[in-house]
């Protein structure tokens, strides 16, 4: 999250979307080789006509959403573990084994244990949730996620009253993961990220495994992901294989890193700036030539569902 020190040849911020995209698409459309095939791997940890196969409940479209076109979202992402390049992970996600996939869940639950994903995705019914997400890179997209709340599967194992918070680690294969061999990482690996538990238990607060009504590609977080859309995008941890329930505050990799810039809570905040660029606005993803800017909204759009959360906290703080 543009901690590292810049490069020569680093585009600014406002120029990156266009040109990569522009470069990646012209790649996949030549139509050759292992390039044109990246994007359509589709080794997702479950058959691949799984999420067809179980089916889904849709909402009602929302009016203002106009959902970003899958190429942009697909190819135009942050994924530490594959490297910093917005399209890293596009190139090298693939490399990363999902299948078998399992998930630990442990700490302050009356029914911790190591499970298959079919297992702790047994019995969840899937739903599609139309949602913006914001970077606190000043970039946003409108994702047509396809999950359910994560509150279903936290109560599959029973969380213990003393459990306050839930920590989330991503998986960590340092052979499989280009980005985890850097010496120049601005970042420690395996990724981990946290949430108070009422937070994680609120209805918007999903675990994605799908998107565009196809399962999630590596580089999306495969085989499956939080995606929380009050908060910047870094909070939505990707190819989760630990879910821990504690006691106290969790660290989280961001704030490790640098502690002055990203806090733990991390709710988007127009008002709030990064010390290093202005959080008013935001270059929404697919907007071309004539990026578009639009301002950005309090708990980016969600402040009626959440704001309750953080009743006498204060948001500039944290
Ligand atoms: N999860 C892991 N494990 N590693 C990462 O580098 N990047 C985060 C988040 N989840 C990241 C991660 C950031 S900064 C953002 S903005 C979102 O993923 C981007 O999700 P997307 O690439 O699917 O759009």
């Amino acid at each position: 999250m543009l901690i590292r020190v810049p490069r020569k040849n680093d585009p600014r911020p406002s120029e990156i979307t266009p040109e990569r995209i522009y470069r990646a698409r012209r790649e996949i459309l030549k139509g050759t080789g292992a390039i044109a095939a990246l994007s359509a791997v589709h080794a997702s940890g479950l058959p691949s006509d799984w999420i067809e196969s179980r089916g889904y409940a849709k909402h009602e479209p929302v009016p203002d959403l106009e959902i970003t076109p899958s190429p942009y979202t697909t190819q135009y992402n942050n994924f530490y573990e594959f490297g910093t390049d917005k399209d890293d992970p596009m190139r090298y996600a693939d490399e990363m084994t999902i299948d078998p996939w399992s998930v630990e869940v442990s700490g302050l639950v009356a029914k911790p244990g190591k499970f298959s994903l079919e297992d702790v995705l047994a019995g969840v019914d899937l739903e599609e949730r139309i949602y913006r997400l914001r970077c606190v890179e000043a970039w946003s997209a409108v994702i047509p996620w396809v999950g359910f709340p994560v509150k279903k599967i936290l109560d599959k194992y029973e969380p213990l009253g003393s459990a306050k918070y839930v920590k989330f680690t991503t998986h960590l294969n340092r052979d499989e993961m280009r980005g985890t061999r850097s010496f120049f990482s601005s970042i420690d690996f395996p990724y981990i990220e946290g949430l108070r538990l009422d937070e994680a238990n609120h209805d918007l607060a999903i675990f994605a495994v799908g998107m565009y009504g196809d399962e999630l590609l590596n580089q999306n977080g495969a085989p499956f992901r939080l995606v929380v859309p009050w908060k910047y995008g870094f909070k939505s941890i990707k190819s989760i294989v630990k879910i821990e329930l504690m006691e106290r505050q969790p660290p989280t990799t961001w704030n490790l890193s640098a502690p002055q810039e990203y806090g733990f809570y991390s709710n988007v905040n127009p008002e709030v700036d990064h010390p290093r660029w202005s959080q008013a606005s935001e270059r929404v993803l697919g907007s071309g030539l004539f990026a578009r800017n639009q301002p950005t909204l309090m708990l980016n759009g969600y402040a009626d569902q959440v704001a309750s959360l953080y009743e006498g906290m204060n948001l500039r703080r944290n």
